[in-house]
């Protein structure tokens, strides 16, 4: 059997499912630029059918992205299959990935079909598929809650009708390691044909358990693993990218197998996708959260300056993590910037160096130090949004102990100067509250993150917000050393968003 795990990863169709995950087109392409540098296998780039803008974005990725196969999903008709294809076929590898349920409560409940009708229809999507796509994936959703002769029936008659690779998602997260892995096993021994096609496995983590089933998959003989960034997707998310190389990674002498992924490029991956989505991670999260790699008991921390393997299993050099140096200042030059950018795994193209560069500037005039983190904020900031609608041009707000907090706001609004006043529960709420009186977009705040990135008193905030309007999120974020400049601006960039009709 094949050694090599494929990594399939699936952060821009099931993690853009989560709350407040959703992208717009310039984002995307530039996460799955990232994805493709982190060197996934198969990129899930949406679910063409479900909106235009999904399609144009799955069409612009299968045009751009070289490497990775390109993946659109698709459910089993031939009106979803056609626009799937449309939009993956600019790839230079496209597949087709089909889904339609497979247990009896949501063949019953859901689709009001019987399992014979569930059968027909899947066999048929396979093979219109494979007219169009010699790679065809099919998903048996709900495959840990369907009966095992059925499911074992249905995965021998796709693949019997050209599926190159059968997945088989725990889509409720509801399986355990044990169970899982003697699923596969079933269907590794009982399916006739199997050797034809790969098995996938794609695990949801209601249970907290999707990266230790995907794992127990993979021991048992899968060889393809549906995760994201982050672990990011419905609900309480997909078994995680990071965690799941990092575990074949550390434990090779357990799993004895090989992929593809550099995991070098695994922190920038995941904070890119949290700055872009404006979802934190949490501190205690595996390989990526803040404190993955931070020592904190005076005896954990004598045993790592003593042996770095008393305590610790990965180096965090392997997954990106950039130590934290104080490395520039004001005098620092150009070059010196760039080739710290390029250390931190950051491209910069020669057409943007003199905006990052003056931008650094303005910062360095403000900070004393500035940290690895600031740096990475700064290359994060230069993402191009869609054109502006709206701009800050001056803001100033008043507030304190007695004093009713009050915000004066300026915005070049089409090449016009438009200025308000509003009062409100403190500075950021009162400077939203004139924003919105320019704009006159209603909005609901849904979420208002503000981090420290790096140390120091002089420190930078973060500040993401998640705005929703009719039942849609958009999300903002913006950097600076001054947190009320840093509020307005991300505020103003998810109400362009808004504006330019993006997502
Ligand atoms: O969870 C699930 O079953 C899915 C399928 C579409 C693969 O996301
Ligand atoms: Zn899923």
């Amino acid at each position: 059997m094949n050694n090599k795990v494929i990594f399939f990863d699936t952060t821009l169709r099931d993690g853009e499912q989560s709350p407040g995950a959703s992208l717009n087109i310039v984002e995307k392409m530039e996460m799955a630029r990232q994805l493709a540098a982190l060197g996934v296998d198969v990129m899930e780039a949406g679910f063409p059918i479900s909106s235009p803008g999904d399609f144009e974005a799955v069409k612009l990725i299968a045009k751009t992205i070289k490497g990775p196969i390109i993946a659109g999903l698709c459910r089993a008709s031939e009106k979803d299959i056609t626009a799937c294809w449309n939009a993956v076929k600019y790839a230079r590898k496209p597949r087709i990935h089909i889904f339609l349920a497979t247990s009896d409560i949501h063949i019953e409940k859901k689709l009001q079909k019987t399992r014979a009708e569930v059968f027909a229809m899947a066999v048929h999507a396979v093979k219109f598929a494979k007219k169009l796509c010699d790679d065809v994936e099919f998903s048996a959703e709900d495959a840990t809650r369907t009966d095992v002769d059925y499911l074992c029936s249905i995965v021998e008659a796709v693949i019997a009708a050209g599926a190159t690779t059968v997945n088989i998602p725990d889509t409720v997260g509801y399986t355990v390691p044990q169970e899982y892995g003697a699923l596969i096993g079933t269907i590794r021994t009982r399916v006739k044909g199997i050797e034809k096609a790969v098995i996938s496995v794609h695990c949801h983590n209601d249970l907290g358990l999707g990266v230790a089933n995907s794992l127990a998959a993979v021991a048992a003989g899968a060889r393809q693993v549906e995760c994201t960034i982050n672990g990011i997707g419905e609900r309480a998310g997909n078994a995680s990218l990071e965690e799941v190389v990092m575990a074949l990674k550390t434990r090779r002498n357990f799993f004895k197998l090989d992929y593809g992924i550099n995991t070098r490029e695994i922190y920038k991956t995941s904070r890119l996708f949290s700055s872009l989505t404006g979802i934190p991670v949490q501190p205690n999260k595996a390989i990526v959260g803040a404190n993955a790699f931070a020592h904190e008991a005076g005896i954990h921390q004598d045993g790592v300056l003593k042996e770095r393997r008393t305590y610790e299993i990965m180096r965090p050099e392997d997954v990106g993590v950039p130590a934290s140096k104080l490395v520039l200042g004001k005098h620092s030059g150009r070059h010196a910037l760039v080739s710290r950018l390029k250390d931190l795994g950051y491209r910069v193209k020669p057409a943007d160096v003199v905006s990052l560069f003056d931008r650094f500037k303005v910062l360095a005039d403000k900070k004393k130090v500035i940290y690895d983190d600031d740096i990475v904020a700064l290359a994060e900031q230069g993402i191009k949004q869609p054109p502006a609608t709206y701009c800050l041009e001056y803001l100033n707000t008043s507030s304190g102990t007695g004093v009713i907090p009050t915000a004066t706001v300026r915005l070049m609004v089409k090449k016009v100067i438009v200025q308000e006043a509003a009062c409100g529960d403190g500075p950021v709420d009162a400077a939203y509250k004139a924003i919105d009186k320019i704009t006159g977009i209603k909005v609901t705040l849904a979420d208002y993150n503000l981090r420290a990135i790096s140390g120091g008193k002089d420190a930078q905030g973060e500040v993401n917000v998640r705005v929703e309007r009719n039942g849609v999120t958009f999300t903002g974020r913006s950097t600076s050393t001054d947190i009320i400049d840093a509020s307005a601006k991300a505020y103003i960039q998810a109400l362009n968003k808004i504006a330019a009709g993006a997502r």
